[in-house]
């Protein structure tokens, strides 16, 4: 009796100490396991006289059956305490703030040959386009460039491998070809359809796109961007060409102190040609437009040239016009005070995060255009 009486309240002195669910299972095992204290008094009933079995028997078989309620009761407590903790520990605070996620943004070229566009089209210019690949014809020969004319030279051009033809293909150096592209008549057969393929005049086209140049410098960069104008009309003058431009570059720098220049020049594809440029001042490690002794050259142009609208099957006693080809990187560098050309397609994200600008805001917004 007596020592059943101590060793429950011995054992149940254990349970409530049991500190985690591990102590709790040993002391389980030590009472109700296989071999443990309780277990072996059960076995021992075997061993007893009937008369001793029937008095010990309810009282062995109380004490288990109490101790494994007490044993579930704490497990039950413990498993609790251990939820609660776990809960705790993995709580998800929803005030912090998100970590930060990178956006991306619009490339400053592609945000300000979005903006020239929106000027152009307010003038009543259409866009056209042309390969980045191309063929002599277009970039040169019919454009008025002699064959073997220093001109060639001058632009650095990058060729490809003969082909079958013998013919070299290469990486157009300015945006002239589209020109030729626009002005030639659909029924002589263009080597790409998919590219503009003639159209009667009057015409009034810009064509925004990649050129290419071995060249490398502060303001040169082997890949660069252009946009070619073309207006063929009736009675079309340097004048229109004049106004034309420094229209734009009101509209486009959002000022009306822009001072521009024209110099003399000489294109093979332009008689009279020009070269515009425009006074800034970037001594101050920014650009000021219209201030300054600075100028930067942005645009080459002049009247079309009687040949090369003969060879797109024009009279030139009938139409004339002008045509333009201006540096879209370097309208950028000016507006957005970028200072080194390489940096813009270096594609560090840092100067991009600095220089882009917001997809969400539409190009000729962004600006002030509206
Ligand atoms: N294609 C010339 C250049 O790349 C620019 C230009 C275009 C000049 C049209 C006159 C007319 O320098």
């Amino acid at each position: 009796m007596t020592d059943l009486t101590t060793l429950e309240s011995d054992l149940a002195a254990q349970v409530a100490a049991a500190g985690d669910l591990a102590a709790l299972e040993a002391v389980r095992v030590a009472a109700l396991g296989k071999t443990g204290q309780v277990s072996l008094l059960l076995k021992s009933l075997g061993a007893m006289s009937p008369d001793e079995r029937r008095e010990r028997g309810p009282l062995i078989n109380g004490l288990r059956d109490r101790l494994t309620a007490l044993i579930a009761g704490r497990r039950a407590t413990l498993e609790a305490a251990a939820l609660e903790a776990q809960l705790a520990a993995e709580r998800v605070d929803l005030t912090l703030p998100a970590p930060p996620r990178r956006k991306g943004s619009v490339h400053p070229t592609m945000q300000v040959m979005d903006e020239m566009i929106a000027v152009f089209a307010e003038m009543g210019f259409s866009v056209a386009e042309g390969p980045d690949i191309e063929d002599d014809f277009h970039n040169f020969t019919g454009l008025n460039f002699p064959p073997r004319h220093p001109a060639r030279e001058m632009h650095d051009t990058f060729f490809f491998g003969p082909g079958e033809d013998g013919e070299r293909k290469l990486l157009r150096t300015h945006t002239s070809p589209i020109q030729v592209r626009v002005m030639r008549q659909t029924n002589e057969k263009p080597a790409a359809p998919q590219w503009a393929s003639g159209q009667a005049p009057p015409i009034r086209i810009i064509g925004p796109g990649r050129t290419y140049r071995c060249d490398s410098d502060r303001t040169h960069t082997p890949m660069f961007h252009q946009m070619e104008g073309l207006v063929i009309d009736r009675n079309i003058h340097m004048g229109h060409l004049k106004w034309t431009l420094d229209a734009f570059c009101r509209r486009f720098f959002e000022t009306d102190a822009v001072v521009t220049r024209f110099r003399p020049h000489h294109f093979p594809f332009t008689e009279p040609s020009a070269e515009m440029d425009v006074q800034c001042d970037r001594s101050g490690g920014s650009v000021k437009i219209g201030e300054g002794s600075d100028w930067l050259e942005i645009l080459g142009g002049g009247m079309v040239h009687p040949n090369i609208l003969r060879t797109c099957g024009l009279d030139p006693d009938e139409w004339q016009g002008f045509a333009f080809g201006m540096g879209i990187d370097r309208l950028g560098m000016l507006k957005y005070g970028m200072p080194d050309l390489r940096e813009v397609f270096g594609a560090d994200v840092r100067w991009l995060a600095h220089y882009g600008f917001s997809a969400f805001q539409a190009p000729n917004l962004a600006s002030g255009l509206s």
